[in-house]
């Protein structure tokens, strides 16, 4: 049977019949690639091909068994293991340490049987960056290899607990025109191993490559064919990286993972707070000490501010780490409701050591942080703050408060500033709580020692 092909934008995995110079459902340019339309009978018929319908009652609900990756952070973004015979997508920056993380959990797993494969790497390279990393691999397989039929053919006989596919834009599967790290290629090889890890109930680790837009080659599609999606991102300057599932569909997608790059591989970070909060804040302005929840753990960040007089006409808005629209909404709510001119001042945002936040709960300490900045004023160093704000200058309550505070307390904090009317027993805490339910009357508190 004669191939055929169409073409798939590799933004957004829109399709079209011809090549396309601008997708017209995302408008990137320059994204549609061929796709090889493989004929039916070494397409994937779905992987329980015979079943039927059962009812429910019928159907034995089984404990989910999971594997235990020995390592914490992987673990818990996992949600709670990994899952047999699923299929994980690791993508990342090169460079970041996607490698090293998979090996490193590999070599971690002591004598149960697990595989490398790498077509990045040579055995010997592999073996050399084993040798950085501590620990006693006793019944690790390493394989450099790009042919895919052969990397499961000894999946096949050697039944390893895990397997790494290092990475997956290196393989190819036989029987395809077309390149390697291609769309075709990639989404064939995906299939092709989902379909074999259901079958022998072996978990697969797939690394994956992101392009300079921050998408993996073949995105939309590869996240549909995969269980989970992991991402590991993190700054070049900065040791720690952070492990963030996009996609999981055997736990929740809000947690991260944290981890420091060392010289001896990636140390799991179990105290991020340590790690996030800079030693001399003390009498510096612009910074304040928020009480943030990712997923279900609690740290501290500090969010750092710079307000200054706008050199030329319009004045500049950015930040790292924050979204910049909710940040706008942020400085509007200063000007209307707390009354301070922002409008011809440029406002930085940053909050400390690359990480990304999502929790409104750290608004009251990002508008503290600029206010601190503003009057160049520094806060009290030893209060944290937790609020979300509303339009209005109101100050929302939170979820997770009692978590918040510990993390505080534990940290060694003397007081918090909290929402009021949340529902808490003051007198379970050491900490000193602040309760406040306007963002004025915050700042009159943070500002007077
Ligand atoms: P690597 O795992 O090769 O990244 P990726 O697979 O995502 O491209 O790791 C890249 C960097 O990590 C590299 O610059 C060297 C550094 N590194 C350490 O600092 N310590 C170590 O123990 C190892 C193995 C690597
Ligand atoms: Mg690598």
């Amino acid at each position: 049977m004669k191939s055929k092909s169409q073409y798939i934008c590799s933004a957004c995995g829109a399709k079209a019949p011809q090549l396309l110079g601008r997708c017209p459902v995302c408008g990137e340019w320059g994204t549609y690639e061929e796709e090889v339309i493989i004929p039916s009978s070494t397409k994937a018929t779905g992987i329980h091909s015979n079943t039927k319908p059962q009812r429910l009652e019928e159907i034995e609900a089984q404990a989910e068994t999971r594997i235990d990756v020995h390592n914490g952070e992987l673990n818990r973004v996992l949600g709670g293991g990994l899952v047999p015979g699923s299929l994980v997508l690791l993508g990342g920056e090169p460079g970041i340490g996607k490698s090293t993380l998979a090996l490193q959990v590999l070599m971690q797993l002591g004598d149960q049987k697990t595989l490398y494969a790498s077509g990045e790497e040579s055995a010997k390279q592999i073996k050399l960056r084993a040798e950085r990393i501590a620990g006693q691999p006793t019944n690790l397989f390493l394989m450099a290899e790009t042919s895919l039929e052969r990397i499961l053919e000894q999946v096949r006989e050697l039944q390893p607990e895990i397997v790494v596919i290092d990475s997956i834009q290196t393989i190819s599967t036989e029987g395809i025109d077309a390149t390697i790290g291609s769309l075709t290629q990639v989404k064939e090889c995906a299939v092709r191993i989902l379909q074999f890890a259901k079958e022998q109930n072996i978990p697969f680790i797939l690394i994956g490559h992101i392009t300079k837009e921050g998408s993996l080659a073949g995105p939309k599609i590869l996240e549909h064919i995969v269980d989970t999606v992991l991402q590991f991102e993190g700054d070049q300057h900065y040791m720690y990286r952070i492990l963030r599932a996009q996609k999981n569909r055997f736990g929740s997608t809000s947690e991260i993972g944290i981890y420091e790059m060392q010289q001896g591989g990636l140390r799991e970070v179990t105290n991020p707070s340590e790690l996030l909060l800079s030693t001399a804040r003390e009498g510096l302005s612009g910074i304040a000490i928020a009480g943030a929840v990712e997923g279900v753990r609690p740290f501290l960040i500090e969010v750092q501010a710079l307000v200054s007089s706008a050199a030329y006409g319009t004045p500049q808005r950015s930040s790292t780490g924050f979204d910049p629209r909710r940040l706008n909404m942020l400085l509007a709510v200063l000007e209307k409701r707390v009354g301070f001119k922002l409008l011809l001042k440029d406002v930085f945002l940053n909050i400390a050591g690359g990480l990304k936040v999502n929790d409104p709960a750290i608004d009251l300490a990002v508008m503290a942080a600029v206010l601190s900045s503003n009057m160049d004023i520094a806060l009290d160093a030893q209060t944290a703050i937790t609020g979300e704000v509303g339009l209005a200058g109101e100050i929302r309550p939170v979820a997770r408060i009692e978590q918040r505070i510990r993390e505080a307390e534990k940290l060694g904090f003397q007081r918090m500033i909290i929402p009021a009317g949340q529902k808490i027993n003051a007198k379970d805490y050491k900490i000193q709580l602040v309760e406040v339910s306007k963002v004025a009357d915050a700042f009159r508190i943070l500002i007077q020692k």
